[in-house]
């Protein structure tokens, strides 16, 4: 079992996955890189690695006798960190660069998802300003243009008329905003869309409890798209049966077909689901965990974080293993600081932080220290996670702790979980 393990990364899903390992029996020492103030509680910061650097990160894990890395954010997976830690002799929970490509590359994420026979939107890819008209054209409106590459959630352009259409294929070819002519487009589909994530030792893939995130800034699903400004699990309309079904139709092809290919997958394959009326089909994959869907998925993890992690970075390692959940409800609501998405504001004091710790998990994202104060840091400054026996208590216990915190140009969404009370309200009746 690891003992000393090191989280890369410096946002609420990396503190929500340091609270987790803090849980273990095996209480590991526990190392972030470069970790931010919340996360300093529970773990030794090292906030001078570049976390995207792999060598680097090899090196520090080797002097500081590291059992197991354990990979945030997807930008060190697609710069091959979990390789260069591998090659160190050192375990890593993660995918390797090639299989971190089904999240680095949409036009390769589509070809996997036909070749294993996944259910998805029908596409095709283009490289030139014709061939996207035509595209276009063929598709019909709406439609839906994704640059290829990682672009932070933002490379998606969803086009209602051929207007629109035309604008965003000005956007991809002529000024080349997204740095790639590389360009999916993808017929639009509508329905609900859900979170689901699974764990996966290269063979096989156990689904986590299912979630939902909420990404536009606001209520309503209105305005542009951010990185995420709530989340709740678990989601009503999946039961436990059906959470086995999805997990088989979405992630298990993918892990066969990766593992046939000589990329077998190790770490969170992450599925985005569009439940659409002809069926489940997945719009994109992570190859890490959601954020901030982390932030409502683990506070309500039974299993042992370490011992999940130590599996599956092995072979095969999770078998026999299973992963279970309370039945609590989490309710994650986001606060942002002034100017977010478009920009974000930094050094604003947060006062209330304590207090809100009475009624929620106090999840920092983008915070930093200055004169013994905590300030914002970044466009997503902290989570609040509420937790109770209903998806009302923990919404309520969510915004209670929310309205705590106070920092100048606080912003949040206040329909977070809305959808779940509102169910569990029709089924009281
Ligand atoms: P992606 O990065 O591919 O998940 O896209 C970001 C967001 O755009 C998704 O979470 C959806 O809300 C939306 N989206 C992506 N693809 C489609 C599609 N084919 N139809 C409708 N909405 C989509
Ligand atoms: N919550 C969306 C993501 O992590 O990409």
């Amino acid at each position: 079992m690891s003992s000393r393990i090191l989280v890369l990364g410096g946002g609420g899903r990396e503190h929500a996955i340091i609270k987790a390992l803090a849980r273990s029996p095996q209480s590991p020492e526990l190392f972030c890189a470069p970790g931010n103030p919340g996360i300093a509680a529970d773990a030794t910061c090292l906030p001078d690695l570049d976390p995207a650097d792999p060598a680097a990160v090899a090196a520090k894990a080797g002097e500081l006798g590291i059992d197991l890395v354990a990979v945030g954010p997807e930008a060190p997976l697609v710069a091959g960190v979990v390789d260069a830690v591998n090659a160190a002799g050192i375990a890593a929970f993660g995918p390797s660069r090639e299989a971190a490509r089904l999240e680095g590359s949409k036009s390769f994420a589509k070809e996997a998802m036909a070749e294993a026979g996944v259910p998805t939107a029908g596409y095709g890819v283009v490289t030139d300003r014709e061939s996207a008209l035509a595209k276009v054209a063929e598709t019909g409106c709406p439609v839906v243009l994704k640059a290829d590459g990682l672009a932070a959630g933002k490379g998606v352009l969803i086009c209602l008329d051929e207007s629109e259409a035309h604008e965003a294929i000005e956007v991809f070819f002529t000024e080349q905003r997204f740095g790639t002519t590389e360009v999916v487009v993808e017929e639009f589909l509508e329905g609900e869309e859900l979170s689901l994530l699974a764990i996966c030792d290269g063979e096989r893939a156990i689904p986590l409890a299912p979630a939902q995130d909420y990404k536009r800034i606001g209520e309503g699903d209105t305005g542009p798209n951010t990185g995420g400004m709530g989340s709740y699990s678990p989601v009503q309309t999946v039961s436990s049966d059906q959470l086995a079904e999805l997990s088989a139709l979405v992630h298990q092809p993918i892990v066969d077909l990766m593992a046939r290919r000589g990329h077998p997958f190790h770490g969170v394959l992450y599925a985005g689901l569009m439940m659409t009326a002809d069926g489940p089909k997945v719009l994109e994959y992570n190859t890490r965990f959601g954020d901030p869907e982390t932030q409502a998925v683990l506070p309500r993890l039974e299993s042992d974080l370490v011992e999940l992690f130590d599996a599956a970075s092995e072979p095969g390692g999770l078998a026999g293993k299973s992963v279970s959940f309370s039945p609590q409800w989490a309710v994650t609501v986001v606060l942002a600081s002034a100017g977010y998405p478009a920009s974000s504001s930094k050094g604003d004091v947060i006062t209330g932080l304590d207090a809100a710790a009475a009624t929620a998990e106090v999840v920092h994202a983008g915070t930093a220290e200055r004169d013994g104060q905590i300030v914002t840091a970044g466009g997503r400054v902290l989570n609040l996670t509420g937790l109770g026996p209903d998806a009302a208590t923990a919404r309520d216990r969510a915004y209670d702790a929310a309205g705590k915190v106070n920092f100048d140009g606080k912003q949040m969404r206040r329909d977070i979980a809305e959808r779940a009370v509102r169910r569990e309200r029709d089924q009281e009746q």
